[in-house]
């Protein structure tokens, strides 16, 4: 960097809040995420060179020390209310029209209208700009001081933007966004720690961390919905002005929120929220109404606990309770095997839910879920249903625990669970239909062999009628075959024989990737057919080469040489040989080249978006990159995904610069298109 030009390192931090602000506020990012860990670095490293004290608002001060013990407490100066609920449109208009009466006023009201959000009450209190404290809502009048988790939230501003007042507490929820909550789960599955049974309640653990570096990496966020304590500055009008002003201050505000005026327009809303709801991408559960105007909220007053000014018009519960009439489990293409429960049909926010994953056997244990039970079924956005828990007072007398079958369903072949995996599986690979069938959906799939308009359907039909066996089999089925199956015409069936027909011209690495190998992502199968370069050479080598591929790890060499001594698998590989399935030669790779992460080493940790570990690590090593396994002062970059850990913090404290999959397939593209 030019020294001239060297951001001081107020500027510094500056930059990064206004970054803060168009992520979070305007949501309108004009960085990429690497940049601006670049320079979050930037100013981890040069505060830390730095003989000034760092400012206790500034970016990287978001996570400190681990409290010991409970939290303390709070006392808020301005009490934290609840709202009043209503479940009907009836209830709705009787309190429209309680409100017109206590106000005297025949007109249509000025309303607010927001979605109610399924978090936590939070009050941030702001001292001239910079966060001093955050509570609980508690019992209303005391709540839990959890400022030390609260600063991690990277929503949440540290010092405010602009012009602020002398203090100011800000009302508003924390919440855990679905894609975080998944995260968390999958994370907690895969290393058999207790799942949180919905995004609330994973927030509300997230909050209760005795060490904030974990609620650090839960990623939750905020919305400011109302007001505390103010000094020094004067509410506007309304409602919808105040919350203008949030914005202009760097918080969050529901882009969602909106003044409305009247009944009709009131209930309008509350029906369209209901039909947007299911593709949020966070957990609502109704919609608060307030009045706009603060002079008709101050006529209005309180009862009790609750404001009369606002209710809470809440939606149908997304969790139900229901019947399970027995536990299936399905096969997947590698043979693993998911218990799943079928149930009585039940209509759970909007859609009719018959079947819940149970993801495993150690699951199924864990929540003892029995053929017979009543239990929970919850459905959030798009995600499958879960079974969330069984009420166990329901529970009739005689019921079994559920043991996986030793015989799969299917084929009856052995169902084997290897020692420390979680999943079992039918070892009856493709003499088993379920598997067959699922194999076959994977060889048409988009990044395999591109089979445009053969869909799952199809293929269940075909080999169902016992026409297919394997993918060869799909290139000498005719057009009277395709035409005679269930919902097919004639010219739908020649689509099909004419996309089976495009599809054989493919690439090697495609080809590769669509036989479904175990653990052979299109990752890998790319890196293997770089380094063979022809199918006779791959299927030549035996697992000690295999094993000497950059990239392939012994897990994975043992897999793919075990498929290639099936015979099975041959004969299927020269019957798609013959069929007709060709590829051009595979360009030389130029030995000569540099590569581009010579003599780097790089840490990987969390879960990447789309890539398996194995999958990174053979591109980074491909890169020429050394991967390690602990961070130090000789790491050069950490690969982190979702929900990273120590190791993340640990490189934070080091600076080394955190890197994303986004610029590691980056780096892979310009390095393969250097060719
Ligand atoms: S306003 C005086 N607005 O609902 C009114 N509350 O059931 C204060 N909540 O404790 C609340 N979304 O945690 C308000 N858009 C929203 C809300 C909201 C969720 C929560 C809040 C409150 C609870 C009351």
């Amino acid at each position: 960097m030019n020294t001239a030009a060297e951001p001081t390192l107020n500027e510094l931090r500056e930059q990064i809040r206004a970054h803060d602000y168009r992520y979070y506020v305007l949501d309108e990012p004009s960085i990429a995420d690497v940049e601006y860990d670049a320079l979050m670095n930037e100013l981890r490293r040069r505060e830390a060179q730095s003989s000034e004290p760092i400012p206790v608002d500034s970016p990287t001060q978001r996570v400190g020390g681990k409290a010991d013990g409970a939290f303390a407490s709070i006392t808020h100066t301005v009490p934290m209310l609840s709202l009043d609920n209503v479940f009907s449109e009836e209830a709705f208009r009787e309190f429209y029209q309680r409100l017109q009466n206590r106000l005297n006023q025949n007109e249509t009201l000025a309303l607010s209208a927001e979605p109610k959000f399924d978090g936590l009450a939070m009050s941030l209190r702001y001292e001239r700009g910079v966060l001093v404290s955050a509570a609980t809502r508690g019992d209303g009048s005391e709540g839990e001081d959890v400022t030390a988790n609260v600063r991690t939230i990277s929503a949440i501003p540290l010092r405010l933007r602009g012009d602020a007042p002398e203090v100011l507490e800000v009302r508003g929820e924390i919440y855990m966004p679905h894609a975080a909550f998944e995260a968390l789960n999958d994370h907690a599955l895969a290393n058999d720690q207790k799942t949180f049974a919905n995004p609330r309640n994973a927030a509300a653990g997230s909050l209760r961390q005795l060490d904030p570096s974990v609620t650090a990496k839960r990623q939750l966020a905020f919305f400011a919905y109302g007001h505390g304590e103010l000094q020094g500055v004067d509410l506007p009008a309304t409602y919808s002005e105040w919350l203008e002003r949030y914005r202009e201050w760097g918080i969050p505000v529901c882009p969602l929120q909106t003044p409305i005026d009247g009944l009709q327009a009131a209930q309008d809303y509350y029906a369209k929220l209901g039909e947007q709801r299911a593709m949020l991408p966070y957990d609502i559960d109704g919609v608060v109404f307030k009045l706009n105007r603060y002079d008709q909220q101050a006529q209005a007053g309180f009862v009790s606990r609750a404001p009369r000014w606002a209710i809470a018009w809440k939606f149908p519960a997304v969790e139900k309770t229901t019947v399970v009439e027995a536990i299936d489990v399905q096969v997947g293409r590698t043979g693993a095997i998911t218990p799943v429960a079928r149930l009585q049909a039940v209509e759970v926010g909007g859609v009719t839910v018959t079947n819940a994953t149970l993801h495993n056997a150690d699951e199924v244990a864990r929540k003892d879920v029995r053929a017979g039970d009543t239990v929970f079924v919850r459905r959030a956005g798009d995600v499958i249903p879960e079974v969330v828990k069984v009420v166990l007072e329901a529970r009739p007398d005689g019921t079994q625990p559920f043991v996986m079958p030793s015989a799969c369903p299917v084929c009856e072949a052995e169902v084997i669970k290897p020692e420390g995996e979680a999943v079992a599986r039918c070892s009856g690979g493709l003499h088993c239909s379920a598997q067959r069938v699922q194999a076959i959906i994977h060889f048409a799939s988009r990044q395999a062999l591109d089979i445009q308009g053969l869909g799952d359907k199809l293929i269940e039909a075909v080999v169902s009628r016992d026409w297919v066996h394997s993918p060869a089999d799909l290139f000498t089925l005719s057009v009277d075959d395709w035409a005679s199956l269930p919902r097919m015409a004639e010219k739908s069936a020649q689509n099909v024989i004419d996309a089976l027909s495009e599809a054989k011209q493919t690439t090697l690495p495609r080809f590769i990737y669509a036989l479904g190998i175990r653990e052979v992502g299109i990752v890998s199968a790319k890196l293997l057919a770089n380094h063979f370069h022809s199918l006779d050479a791959l299927l030549a080598a035996d697992e000690t080469i295999l094993q000497n591929v950059d990239g392939i790890g012994p897990v994975m060499a043992s897999y793919i040489a075990h498929f290639f001594t099936d015979q099975e698998n041959i004969t299927v590989i020269n019957a798609l040989l013959d069929a007709g399935i060709h590829w051009p030669a595979m360009p030389e790779v130029n030995d000569n080249q540099p590569l581009p992460l010579a003599g780097k080493t790089v840490v990987l940790t969390g879960t990447l978006p789309s890539l398996t570990r194995d999958e990174a690590k053979a591109m980074l090593e491909r890169l020429g990159a050394k991967v390690s396994g602990s961070v130090s002062g000789k790491t050069d970059y950490l690969l982190a995904g979702d929900a990273a850990g120590s190791k993340l913090t640990k490189a934070q404290k080091l600076g080394v610069q955190v890197i994303d999959q986004a610029l590691l397939q980056q780096w892979m593209d310009d390095y393969d298109s250097m060719d």
